[in-house]
C-alpha cells in the first residue's frame, strides 16, 4: 500500500531532498569530478576563515551527498557528515570509496547529531544553504554546542537573510529589487518549487517546501545561548550562487553586484567557540 502523503514540514523537504540528490551529482552546479579528481569543492572563503584542520575531529551538519565533507577529509580532518536524506547518505557512502576517503557518514535530522555522532568534536561545519531547512534555530545551537568539545569551534558559511525579503522572479539587481516579505517572519514559508536550483529544466515531483527565515540576531543569540562564545560574523558582498536575477559572477567561485552597483551583504559567516 502507498504509504499516505507527508504533513510534517520537515518530512515532505526530506522527500524533495531525496529527489534532487541523483540531478545534482550529475549538474554542473556540484563539481563531482574535481572531487573524484583530488581536487576540492570548498570556495576560498571557507577555506582561509576555517584555516587549518588536520588531524581535527570534524562534524559536518547537513551535508548533502558529502561532496564538501570530503573535501574537508581530505584538507586532514577527521569526518563525519550527517544528513537526513538517505539518498544523499548513500551516495555520500559511495562516493567516499569511489575516492578511497576515510568519512562516516550518518542519516537524521540535524537535532539527532548527538545520538548519531557523539559529542567530542573539535569543528561543526555547516555551509551554504542550510539554515531555512531548521525550523527552531535554537535546538539547533544547542545540538552544535552539545556536539563540541569544551574549546570545540563552530563555523558556519551562509546566505544573507536580507536576500529573503526581494521579490525573486522579476527582480534584476538593482533598478528592479522591489521588497515583497519581512525580514521578521515566524513559521514556515510554504514554497511550490517545481524547479531546482542545480538543473532548473526538470520537473520535479516533491515540489512543496517549507522554509523558515533566520535573522541575523536570531542565529547569533541562538549560539551564544547555548554556550558558544562569538569570535566572529563577517559580512561578505559575494555568494556561491546568484542570489538574485542580475548578480555576476566573480572570481569563479562567487557571484557580487555588477560592476559601480550599491553592494548588499550577499553572506556572512560565524566563527564561535564553546566556552
Ligand atoms: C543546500 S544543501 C547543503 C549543501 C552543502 N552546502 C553542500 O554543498 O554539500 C541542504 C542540505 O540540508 C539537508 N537537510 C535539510 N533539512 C535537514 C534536517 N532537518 N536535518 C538534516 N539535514 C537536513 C538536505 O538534505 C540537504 O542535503
Amino acid at each position: 500500500m502507498t504509504p499516505p502523503p507527508a504533513t510534517d514540514p520537515t518530512e515532505i523537504n526530506r522527500a524533495r531532498w531525496d529527489e534532487v540528490v541523483d540531478i545534482h551529482i550529475a549538474s554542473e552546479f556540484y563539481d563531482v569530478a574535481e572531487v573524484k579528481a583530488g581536487g576540492s569543492s570548498l570556495d576560498p572563503l571557507i577555506l582561509s576563515e576555517l584555516g587549518d584542520i588536520r588531524g581535527q575531529k570534524l562534524l559536518h551538519l547537513q551535508c548533502h551527498f558529502g561532496l564538501d565533507t570530503l573535501s574537508l577529509a581530505r584538507l586532514g580532518a577527521r569526518v563525519t557528515g550527517l544528513d537526513f536524506s538517505s539518498n544523499a547518505i548513500s551516495a555520500a557512502r559511495a562516493l567516499a570509496t569511489e575516492t578511497g576517503l576515510d568519512a562516516t557518514f550518518v542519516e537524521g535530522r540535524v537535532e539527532q547529531a548527538t545520538d548519531l555522532a557523539g559529542c567530542d568534536f573539535d569543528i561543526v561545519f555547516t555551509s551554504w544553504g542550510v539554515l531555512m531547512w531548521l525550523p527552531d534555530i535554537n535546538l539547533w545551537a544547542r545540538t552544535i554546542a552539545a556536539s563540541l568539545k569544551p574549546r570545540g569551534r563552530f563555523y558556519l558559511a551562509e546566505c544573507h537573510p536580507i536576500l529573503w525579503i526581494f521579490e525573486d522572479r522579476h527582480a534584476s539587481y538593482p533598478e528592479n529589487l522591489n521588497v515583497v516579505r519581512s525580514y521578521f517572519l515566524d513559521g514556515p514559508q510554504n514554497w511550490d518549487n517545481l524547479y531546482d536550483y542545480a538543473e532548473p529544466d526538470v520537473a520535479l515531483t516533491s515540489y512543496k517546501t517549507n522554509e523558515w527565515q533566520h535573522g541575523i540576531g536570531e542565529v547569533v543569540t541562538a549560539l551564544v545561548d547555548a554556550g558558544l562564545r562569538l569570535e566572529f560574523l563577517h559580512e561578505h558582498d559575494r555568494l556561491v550562487w546568484p542570489g538574485i536575477p542580475g548578480m555576476v559572477r566573480q572570481d569563479g567561485d562567487y557571484f557580487t553586484a555588477p560592476e559601480g552597483a550599491p553592494r548588499l551583504p550577499f553572506s556572512y559567516s560565524i566563527s564561535a567557540r564553546k566556552l
